[in-house]
């Protein structure tokens, strides 16, 4: 049985993961975040770069390996950032030199699926939820094929836009789900499009509100914020009140928390809506869920109400193999290497753009 190394890199977070006959012997990760603003391909680049010798340490030693153990390193090459992308496969390809071992390129978003097996799954219908994608796949015919998808925006990064709009920092989605435990729901525009959904409206119209909310702050939602603060859910408000704003809070009948709580009921009501849709389309009979906005409680709780409705399986895989992890690189890795996909580290490139109805899927 092959030891497969996996080493992700295409955006915020480098991880490694160390993967022996599909089981997870270690998997660690280190994520590139902000206090304000989102991600600077460059400096996250810069992040990997640093922190890559002490992820891969930690993961020879979680997995309790010698690295001579390793029979291959898979690197995600598609798609991400590419100054990420880039830092990724210089490190793989520095290993691959030392340990001489071959290459195995992992396309990112098939990793995001694949691991799904993990869970039982067999022929699912597939949300991924990620940071940039927003997708809803099956395989047919030799290709993981899309059904539907976002038009514009991916999920992950609409919500951690309209984080950055309430100043909750980078990454949002987590900060978003606590905040909207305490709120109301407030309408705002459901957009979806035959199997697609468009995403671009709703965050302006979310906007707008937040920026009234700013003008009239609402002390309940500050004082929200606050606590989370404390309890280091958020790291940081960007919001402030001042006792002339106080007097002002009756002009708005909403809150920010009000907001989060709508956004999710909204968007999360679109995905599982266009989901059903490929069900019933496919015929399928099972419904996985992928990427690192499956970590959001009331999204699986969606996706459970509407299986249990359809007489449907739901599988979704544990948080730390949802959120971009080396694992889910090592686990597709060895699923390649055992069918002969293998490269000697001259012939492998990256590929930013690479979309996943494009990859051949020659081991299915
Ligand atoms: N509890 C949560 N609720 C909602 N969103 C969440 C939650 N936890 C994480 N996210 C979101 O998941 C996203 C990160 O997921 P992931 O690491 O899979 O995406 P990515 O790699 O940036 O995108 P892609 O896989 O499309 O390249 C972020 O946008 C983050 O805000
Ligand atoms: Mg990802």
């Amino acid at each position: 049985m092959p030891t497969i190394l996996g080493i992700e890199s295409t955006a915020h977070t480098f991880g490694i993961g160390i993967v022996k006959d599909g089981k997870i012997l270690a998997n660690v990760r280190d994520m590139y975040t902000t206090e304000s603003g989102g991600i600077i391909p460059i400096e996250s680049a810069k992040h990997h770069a640093k922190i890559a010798d002490e992820v891969y340490d930690k993961a020879i030693s979680e997995a309790g390996i010698n690295e001579k153990e390793v029979d291959a390193i898979a690197f995600s090459n598609a798609p991400g950032l590419a100054p990420c992308l880039i830092e990724g496969m210089k490190f793989a390809k520095k290993l691959a030199n030392k340990l001489k071992k071959p290459l195995v390129s992992v396309n990112h978003c098939i990793a995001h699926l694949e691991i799904g097996r993990i869970t039982g799954a067999k022929d699912p219908v597939m949300l991924y939820v990620s940071g940039a994608n927003t997708q809803i796949i099956a395989y047919e015919t030799g290709k993981y094929r899309i059904f539907g998808e976002t038009l514009d925006l991916g999920v992950g990064n609409f919500i951690d836009t309209v984080a950055r709009f309430m100043g909750l920092g980078f990454p949002g989605g987590y900060a978003i789900e606590k905040l909207a435990k305490f709120g109301k729901y407030v309408e705002l525009p459901y957009s979806v499009k035959g199997m697609d959904i468009v995403l671009s409206g709703i965050q302006t119209n979310i906007k707008q509100k937040i920026e009234k909310l700013k003008l009239h702050p609402q002390v309940r939602d500050i004082n929200k914020i606050k606590l989370m603060k404390k309890r280091k859910v958020v790291q940081s408000s960007g919001l402030s009140v001042n006792s002339s704003q106080k007097s002002e809070q009756s002009e708005v009948n909403y809150s920010l928390a009000d907001l989060a709580f709508s956004l999710q009921e909204t968007v999360f009501a679109m995905l599982v809506e266009t989901a059903e849709r490929a069900l019933a389309h496919t015929g399928k009979k099972e419904l996985l869920l992928a990427g690192g906005v499956a970590c959001n409680s009331r999204l699986v709780e969606m996706c459970k109400i509407m299986c249990a409705e359809r007489g449907c399986k739901f599988f979704v895989p544990e948080k730390s193999l949802l959120i971009d992890n080396g694992s889910m690189i090592a686990f597709t890795g060895e699923i390649l290497f055992k069918n002969g996909i293998k490269k000697k580290p001259e012939k492998v490139d990256i590929f930013p753009r690479e979309r996943i109805d494009n990859v051949e899927i020659s081991w299915k």
